[in-house]
């Protein structure tokens, strides 16, 4: 992804070194997240963590570092992440440790222990689903702040803005929240016709920008929450509201080229791994971050122009300057 090969082994070894060695954060971001309330919303939890290490690091664009800052940023975002869970949990800050994956040193630090195999595969997975997707509207803000020569934190902070709300990352809270209100597989039929069709809204989860068809990580994604699901009671419950919610959505939006998104399967993934709603878009943000810092590494050094768009004017031609005591 950073660096457009896939890598020999030494070279696998030295960013598995760098990534390793990179995840202990400045204890201000940490005690910042610590000393927030519990109710705090993740994405802006990170972006605060990530405004401390923008102020405290400030790096300057060097091709021979770039890529090595990108590398501390991931490992950073991972336990930035970890410690938003604990703090919001109530638990004391775990730094990750170095282990066979970045999804396994995550989980483990989150968690405070051993994570089952079949959970760090799942999180591994997630964490390639989810690496980049071209320009969307979070790589774009970041890209529009790395355009500027901004430090690579400061521009994860523009990207993160971008990926909160619901309409880009946000929405795998969105979907998932709609399977916990339906509450039982048999209740989706008169949940889909009062609170979409009835009321016009938007099934969350649903419909793509670029895509007009099936989002082909939605499908993987399927994979892996069939896989959490199987012996646990209350994940294969969600997962069969949701499939009923999917076979409505595509009988009645398909013809507008509206299909389940990535989004749409990717919370009970992230709930069958053992997380509550609150952490699913930081774990977009985790994964995703990568992909952010690929882009605008490649954007600054290799096409590097401000992006500045402009406007069209469409107002008045002239407009008189009117005191204001006499405006009314
Ligand atoms: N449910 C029902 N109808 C929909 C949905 C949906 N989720 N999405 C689009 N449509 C309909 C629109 O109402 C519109 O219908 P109309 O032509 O009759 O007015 C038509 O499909 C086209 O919609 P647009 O808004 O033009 O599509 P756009 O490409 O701008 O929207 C978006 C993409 C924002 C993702 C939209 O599909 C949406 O709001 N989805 C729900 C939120 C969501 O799941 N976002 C995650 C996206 S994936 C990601 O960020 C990783």
């Amino acid at each position: 992804m950073l660096y457009g090969e896939l890598p020999k082994k030494s070279d696998l070894q030295r960013v598995k070194n760098k990534l390793d060695e990179s995840f202990e954060v400045p204890d201000q971001a940490i005690n910042l997240i610590y000393s927030l309330p519990k109710e705090s919303e993740t994405i802006g939890l990170m972006e605060a963590a990530f405004g401390v290490l923008a102020a405290i690091y400030n790096p300057t664009w060097e091709k021979a570092k770039n890529k090595d800052i990108a590398i501390e940023i991931v490992a950073k975002t991972a336990t930035i992440l970890a410690n938003i869970y604990r703090a919001k949990e109530g638990l004391k800050p775990r730094i990750p440790q170095p282990s066979e994956s970045l999804a396994r040193s995550f989980l483990e630090a989150a968690f405070g222990g051993h994570v089952e195999d079949k959970k760090v595969k799942a999180m591994d997975i997630a964490l390639i689903l989810y690496t980049d997707h071209e320009v969307p509207a979070s790589t774009t803000a970041g890209l529009v702040a790395a355009s500027t020569l901004s430090d690579l934190y400061s521009c994860i902070v523009a990207a993160l803005s971008a990926l909160k709300g619901p309409l880009h990352g946000g929405a795998a809270e969105e979907a998932f929240k709609q399977f916990v209100e339906i509450g039982s597989p048999e209740k989706v039929d008169e949940w889909f016709k009062t609170n979409i069709l009835d009321k016009k809204k938007r099934l969350m989860g649903f419909g793509h920008r670029v895509y007009r068809t099936f989002d082909p990580r939605g499908k993987i994604f399927k994979k892996y929450a069939e896989e959490l699901a199987s012996g646990n009671e209350q994940v294969k419950k969600y997962l069969d509201i949701a499939e009923r919610l999917e076979k409505l959505g595509v009988e009645t939006f398909s013809g507008k080229g509206v299909y389940p998104n990535t989004d749409f399967y990717s919370g009970i993934v992230f709930y069958g791994i053992g997380f509550p709603i609150y952490m699913f878009t930081g774990i977009f943000a985790l994964s995703r971050t990568l992909g952010w810092l690929a882009h605008f590494i490649e954007y600054v050094e290799e096409q590097h122009r401000l992006i500045r768009p402009r406007a069209l004017y469409v107002g008045p031609s002239q407009r008189d300057y009117v005191p204001l005591e006499n405006r009314g």
